[in-house]
């Protein structure tokens, strides 16, 4: 079969890999139908993780299931399928309270599975034309529909971005009413603005510097704040002070709450330093996210931060150790959360809201291509490249 194949920095390959097939009784073999590229893929293109060439990526993948194992029970060959990027048991300490990011059984380095990613444990990724899927009853989401339909690139957001973006929302503890500020306007922090709208935010702040991904946060009725144009903190609390009549009346007594009570960081350890757009600066979006959000606030980090980074601007960097004003935080009383997102806690929630109409993540994608279009879609995401946002590519055209 044909799939996608990490060669090392800058490359990747569509090539002939061994077929995927059934290696356990609870497997399943899964025909790709859309296979979307990720953010955290590129942090492994980019060269700057441990990711040793030779790995088969993609970890957002949708199909159709062929073939199952004998003891698989639920799951059925014909099934229209979307597996959740963390490969989970269901059943160990952390699978069983719904911390399915850090299941205990399937990795046998570390805690926590997925498809097709560095440190993740021996599986091959979904950018290829078909997939195995360990524990196939915990790790199949049935869909509705069929292939190529509306929804379909919906569903495929299900895999990731889509529940990422909610789960930026939860770390953040967006409420109804609540002021949110989204760093990052990639298809996480797009959709993490949306989720907070869906659970009622009153204001919503994007901040980024591609003009494409900011109109994309603007159609959905977010404030897009540019940060070429200065520190998008100061933008953010002027805006507020000049709503201030509009936000309510208690604004009005407390000029230190002119910034935002939710943060989510959706951008990772590659920030760009707004000071310096040339230069990255890892501790840059959290630094950031400490100064905006007021005193009693929430900061979700779902952005990727890795514990290796050859590429790291120094020593510290290389060691993912990143520098944060821990006593400003502590003074503030703000609360933060981090970590890869439990996929499964969100899977059926949100299929349900878009099969019913009420979400339509898709907004973010802007590109469907063949399989074989994968070295170009790579390089042109890496760079960010205009109008470039989420792409899905399609095994078997
Ligand atoms: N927690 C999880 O389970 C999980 C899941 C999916 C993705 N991720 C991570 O989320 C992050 C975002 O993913 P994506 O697919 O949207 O990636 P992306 O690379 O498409 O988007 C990142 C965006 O951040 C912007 N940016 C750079 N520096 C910035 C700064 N200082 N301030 C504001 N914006 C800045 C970039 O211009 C870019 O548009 C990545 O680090 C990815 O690895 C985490
Ligand atoms: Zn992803
Ligand atoms: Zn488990």
């Amino acid at each position: 079969m044909k799939a996608v194949v990490f060669k090392g920095r800058m490359e990747v390959v569509v090539e002939e890999v061994p077929d995927a097939r059934i290696e356990q009784p609870t497997d399943a073999v899964v025909r790709i139908t859309s296979a979307a590229i990720c953010g955290s893929d590129l942090h492994m293109y980019d060269g700057r993780t441990a990711a040793l060439p030779g790995t088969v990526l993609g970890h957002e993948p949708l199909g159709v299931v062929e073939e199952v194992g004998p003891a698989v029970e639920k799951v059925r060959p014909g099934d229209r399928v979307v597996m959740p990027f963390n490969i989970s048991c269901g059943r160990c300490f952390n699978c069983a309270r719904g911390y399915t990011a850090a299941c205990l059984t399937v990795n046998p380095s570390a805690h926590g599975g997925a498809y097709g990613y560095v440190g993740m444990g021996p599986y091959r990724g979904g950018q290829a034309e078909r997939l195995r899927v360990p524990f196939a009853d915990t790790n199949c989401l049935p869909l509705p529909g069929v292939p190529g339909d509306d929804l379909e690139d919906d569903f495929v957001l299900l895999a990731d971005v889509f529940p990422t973006g909610c789960f930026g929302a939860d770390l953040a503890a967006v409420e109804p009413g609540m002021s949110v500020a989204v760093f990052g306007a990639g298809p996480v922090g797009l959709l993490a603005a949306y989720a907070a709208q869906l659970r009622g935010a009153n204001e919503v702040y994007v901040v980024d510097y591609v003009p494409d991904r900011l109109q994309r946060a603007e159609a959905i009725g977010a404030t897009a704040i540019d940060f070429t144009r200065g520190d998008p903190v100061e933008q953010i609390i002027a805006i507020r002070r000049a709503r201030q009549g509009d936000l309510g009346a208690d604004m009005g007594l407390a000029d230190k709450m002119m910034g935002v009570m939710c943060g989510v960081e959706a951008v990772g350890f590659q920030a760009v330093d707004w000071e310096h757009p040339q230069d990255e600066k890892p501790n840059r979006v959290i630094e950031d996210l400490i100064r905006l959000v007021n005193p009693t606030g929430h900061i979700g980090i779902v952005g990727l931060y890795v514990p290796e980074d050859p590429g790291g601007i120094n020593p510290h960097a290389k060691k993912g150790e990143i520098q944060i004003s821990f006593g400003k935080l502590w003074e503030k009383g703000i609360s933060f959360g981090t970590g890869q997102t439990p996929v499964l806690r969100y899977g059926p929630r949100l299929r349900d809201l878009v099969a019913s109409g009420q979400a339509r993540p898709s907004f973010v994608v802007t590109h469907r291509m063949p399989l074989e279009a994968a070295p170009d879609a790579y390089a042109k995401l890496a760079r960010r490249e205009e109008g470039y946002a989420k792409v899905i590519l399609k095994p078997g055209g």
